[in-house]
């Protein structure tokens, strides 16, 4: 028993270091996605909520440029983004990211797993539908062969491929995996809030379980005196 418990405490920090599906998802998102995709609506500070280290989010904010006024000569400057700033768009304008991407833009991050009709879930399954084009289908330039839509082709290429990143907690990253994490990791950055509000409700059921069982005993007590009276 004593071993058990011994070989228990010591796997601990080894679990402790295990990440969350949205940190490997933020991972995907920052190697992979972050090329092409924005996060207008999320500050650098905002991805304390996943649970990564103070010191860290800076160093990534720090690995950004953001606008700053101009200089002396009347030329634009900048400087590495700050907690504050909006992780923004890899693109300086629109028009930029229309011009790389054949004249599709890639959508912003922010609302994504709220807007898109299915959610994380249906961003997950594109992910996982790219196909090898079957003979005599014809598709435009920067337009690829994908079963998730009606019309079977996305002017995105293939974003993932197996083992494109190296998972710090030693997850295998296939390309479900890396599917799934970065689908949890937009639909944790869509509905923030979400695990802090179903962590409550559960708080006001556990009180109201334990109110009513406080209830049921006094109603007890109540009546049994009410009974003894009547004798
Ligand atoms: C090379 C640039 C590029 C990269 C890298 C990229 N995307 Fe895209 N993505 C695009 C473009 C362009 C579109 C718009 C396609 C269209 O309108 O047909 C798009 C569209 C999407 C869509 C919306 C599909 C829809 O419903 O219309 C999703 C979801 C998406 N990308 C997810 C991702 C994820 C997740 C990653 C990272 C794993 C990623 N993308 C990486 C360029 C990119």
């Amino acid at each position: 028993m004593k071993r058990v418990l011994l070989i228990g405490l010591m796997a601990l920090p080894l679990t402790a270091q295990a990440s969350t599906p949205e940190q490997r998802g933020f991972q995907v998102y920052r190697q992979v996605c972050a090329t092409c995709h924005s996060l207008d609506h999320v500050t650098f500070a905002d991805l304390s909520g996943i649970g990564l280290a103070v010191a860290d989010i800076k160093a990534y904010a720090a690995s950004h440029q953001v606008p700053d006024g101009v200089d002396d000569d009347g030329d634009p400057k900048t400087r590495p983004a700050r907690l504050s700033d909006s992780i923004g768009s890899p693109y300086p304008s629109e028009a930029m990211a229309r011009l790389a991407n054949h004249g599709d833009t890639p959508p912003d991050f922010s609302r994504l797993a709220m807007t898109e009709e299915g959610g994380a879930g249906r961003i997950e399954t594109i992910l996982r539908s790219y196909e090898p084009k079957p003979a005599g289908v014809v598709l435009s330039a920067g337009s690829y062969y994908n079963t998730a839509f009606a019309q079977k082709h996305i002017g995105m290429p293939p974003p993932l491929h197996d083992g494109q990143v190296t998972y710090a907690d030693g997850t295998k990253a296939t390309l479900p995996q890396m599917a799934q994490d970065v689908g949890a990791f937009l639909d944790w950055v869509a509905h923030p809030h979400r695990s802090a509000r179903s962590h409550t409700g559960l708080a006001v059921l556990g009180y109201l379980a334990g109110l009513t069982v406080l209830l049921a005993l006094l109603k007890h007590r109540v009546w049994k005196r009410v009974k003894e009276n009547r004798q």
